[in-house]
């Protein structure tokens, strides 16, 4: 079992996502070691908690700088034995020492198409321009925000009565079927990386 640290911001439904499927099969082959917040009384925190799995709280504002914070949540989630980084609607931005203690080892999910709408205001993005299809992005993270390696995506369509939250929400029914299915294949050694590009291979 790979043990990896879920680092989270808000409602958590991705992280609930990940510990049902951990729970519901035994060949998901990630264990969540630890759900990290930046921030306290997030719901993410509350469903960690429900599920008996630890908990931290690593707060932005109590650090001078985004390498003294992106330092502590290492730290963190090295002491919980967590071989990899799973960001589930983080929203801070980790520094370069971070990518570089966990190279091709931090996943995050965005809610559009990437290289289209990166950032953290994705989907009212989107629908400001118009597009027709949007979707879900899982990638590796490197240096640059919303950038890494596509691991896999999935589109959605965008209908035209849409709001942010009818879109959001159907974005997000398919991230909960994305994400587990790419932390599995993750856990088992299936991803190859080679430059941008991610090969699924045969575990
Ligand atoms: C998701 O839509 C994810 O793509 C984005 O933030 C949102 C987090 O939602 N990065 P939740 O906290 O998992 O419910």
């Amino acid at each position: 079992m790979l043990p990896v640290a879920v680092l989270v911001s808000g409602s958590g439904s991705n992280l609930q996502a990940l510990l049902d499927a951990s729970a519901a099969d035994p060949e998901f082959g990630a264990r969540i070691a630890v759900v990290i917040s930046d921030r306290p009384g997030v719901g993410a925190l509350q469903r960690a908690l429900q599920s008996g799995v630890p908990a931290e709280v690593v707060r932005w504002g109590e650090f001078n700088d985004r390498e003294s914070f992106s330092v502590a949540i290492c730290d963190t989630a090295e002491r919980y034995g967590a071989e990899a980084l799973i960001l589930a609607g983080f929203m801070r931005i980790l520094s370069p020492a971070a990518i570089d203690r966990y190279p091709n080892r931090i996943i995050n999910i965005h809610p559009a198409l990437l290289p289209a709408f990166p950032g953290a205001h994705a989907v009212p993005a989107a629908l400001a321009h118009g597009v027709k299809v949007s979707g879900v992005t899982v990638h590796f993270v490197d240096d640059e925000v919303d950038h890494g390696p596509i691991i896999a995506q999935q589109a959605v369509p965008v209908q035209s009565d849409d709001t942010e939250e009818t879109l959001h929400a159907r974005i997000q029914k398919e991230e909960h079927l994305l994400f587990p299915l790419v932390i599995k294949a993750f856990s088992a050694g299936s991803l190859r990386v080679v430059g941008r590009h991610v090969i699924w291979e045969e575990s």
